[in-house]
């Protein structure tokens, strides 16, 4: 199902296959050892010093593209199967982030285009720091490596190999109906029973998180009633 395509260095995967969207194909995987300008969410920066796993997986197919809503969290939780034969202390946190106890070591780019029938295209990005050894000052207690966690450096493509694999096994659920990536977040679910601040439709103020619904969005209490979420109306207070 995937294409490994390998670079020393690129400014972003997600760029790089933009910019070539046109010649890549479906399962293309886009890999960098090195980013020059890894980009995160929100017109955030992501550091992509060499040591750590850059990559983009390149989405065509229709029935993946129908079940976009999806993919940020099975890939999430991808990302935690993998991690977990490490650490028992991975968590996932709604819907882009892996965490390793409260701090972060996994963060998830996804990027498309849309014509008039729907989607044309997907971008997955995907960045998990695994061999570096030090952060920022700015982000030392917010991010986290393998390497700061066990103390063992990683073959990164080793790694990566192992994702690919977890990501497929899921997809193949998917793709028979079974949504094996709620069973993984919704029982290693880093929000479960946080508070959190949220803004929808009239109502502003404290939620409590309970779970995560078939429908991908997060399901929290409000004055004993129950919401639905979506990313862009709740924030988070770390
Ligand atoms: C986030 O948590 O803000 C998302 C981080 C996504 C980083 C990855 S690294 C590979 C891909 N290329 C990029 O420029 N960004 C994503």
């Amino acid at each position: 199902m995937f294409n490994i395509i390998s670079f020393e260095e690129l400014d972003s995967t997600n760029n790089y296959a933009k910019n070539n969207i046109a010649i890549l194909n479906d399962g293309d995987v886009i890999f960098a050892k090195k980013q020059t300008n890894g980009r995160g969410r929100m017109n955030r920066a992501w550091s992509s010093a060499s040591g750590n796993l850059t990559f983009t997986i390149v989405i065509k197919d229709k029935f993946l593209l129908s079940k976009f809503d999806s993919l940020s969290l099975l890939s999430s939780s991808a990302i935690f199967n993998v991690l977990s034969k490490y650490t028992s202390f991975a968590s996932i946190k709604w819907p882009n982030d892996v965490y390793i106890k409260d701090k972060k070591i996994s963060g998830i780019l996804l990027e498309g285009a849309s014509t008039e029938d729907g989607l044309s295209y997907l971008l997955i990005g995907i960045g998990i720091n695994i061999n570096i050894s030090s952060f920022p000052l700015e982000l030392q207690n917010k991010a986290t490596s393998l390497f700061l966690e066990t103390n063992v450096r990683y073959d990164v493509t080793e790694i990566l190999r192992l994702f690919l694999k977890e990501f497929e096994s899921l997809v193949t659920d998917l793709r028979n109906n079974k949504n094996t990536y709620l069973d993984i977040i919704r029982s290693h679910n880093y929000l479960l029973h946080k508070t959190a601040y949220a803004h929808f439709s009239s109502i502003e103020g404290e939620v409590k998180i309970i779970d995560i619904m078939e429908n991908n969005k997060l399901k929290v209490l409000y004055n004993d009633e129950i919401y639905e979420l979506e990313s862009g109306e709740i924030t988070f207070h770390k």
